[in-house]
């Protein structure tokens, strides 16, 4: 289990596997978070449609981290087993800003060394600004699967080097080149 102090008023985050009372709460982070990145359609701002995804969809095929305080789960970081895909990074919004994310993200470093990818909407600035500082890289670009929004594959490979630094600005896609090609596998490119 590792331990961080992300900034001298933020309380100690732990970063452990979940544990199956945790669920719910990890299920509510990843709804409202989306819901801070787009709109939902109604069958998706379901809370239930959200806690059947964490169940049947992350916790099957993913190793999943929370970054706990006080008993309370801050935040989640999915990665998909045996690959080098990180399915999901999500922070409850009110803990934003604190390092979560970045603790998060460095774990699943550590947990996949020779690199990582995944995937991000276009449109989500922060997340973008987020990665760039982190050395991740614009590898590709399309379409997700459930928004049918233009994303962008990223990619941090150890070569790279760890820590913080700004990168190119990847710009917005007007339309995907021809070239772009999504990797067929078990990923869910849902943010
Ligand atoms: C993207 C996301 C995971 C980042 O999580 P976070 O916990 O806020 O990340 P961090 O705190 O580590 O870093 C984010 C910012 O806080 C700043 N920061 C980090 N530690 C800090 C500290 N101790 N004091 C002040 N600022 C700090 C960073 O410099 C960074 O600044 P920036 O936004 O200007 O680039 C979070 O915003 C989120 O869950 N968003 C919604 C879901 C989402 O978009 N997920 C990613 C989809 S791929």
């Amino acid at each position: 289990m590792n331990r961080l102090r992300s900034s001298p008023e933020a309380p100690v985050c732990r970063l452990r596997d979940v544990r199956r009372d945790e669920i719910g709460e990890v299920a509510e982070i990843w709804r409202s978070g989306t819901l801070e990145v787009h709109p939902l359609h109604s069958q998706r701002a379901d809370p239930g449609h959200w806690r059947r995804g964490v169940e049947r969809w992350l916790v099957p095929r993913c190793e999943l981290i929370v970054a706990v305080a006080a008993e309370r789960v801050l935040g989640f970081a999915a990665l998909v087993e045996d690959e080098d895909y990180l399915d999901q990074l999500y922070v409850r919004k009110s803990a934003w800003s604190r390092g979560v994310g970045s603790a998060l993200l460095a774990e699943a470093q550590r947990r996949r060394p020779d690199g990582l990818e995944l995937h991000v909407l276009a449109h989500n600035q922060r997340a973008l600004r987020f990665y760039r500082r982190h050395r991740f890289r614009v590898v590709g670009w399309g379409f997700s699967r459930d928004e049918h929004l233009p994303d962008l594959e990223l990619r941090w490979r150890a070569d790279d080097g760890p820590g913080v630094a700004e990168c190119e600005s990847p710009g917005t896609p007007r339309s995907p080149p021809p070239w772009t090609t999504r990797k067929s596998s078990t990923r869910s490119p849902r943010r």
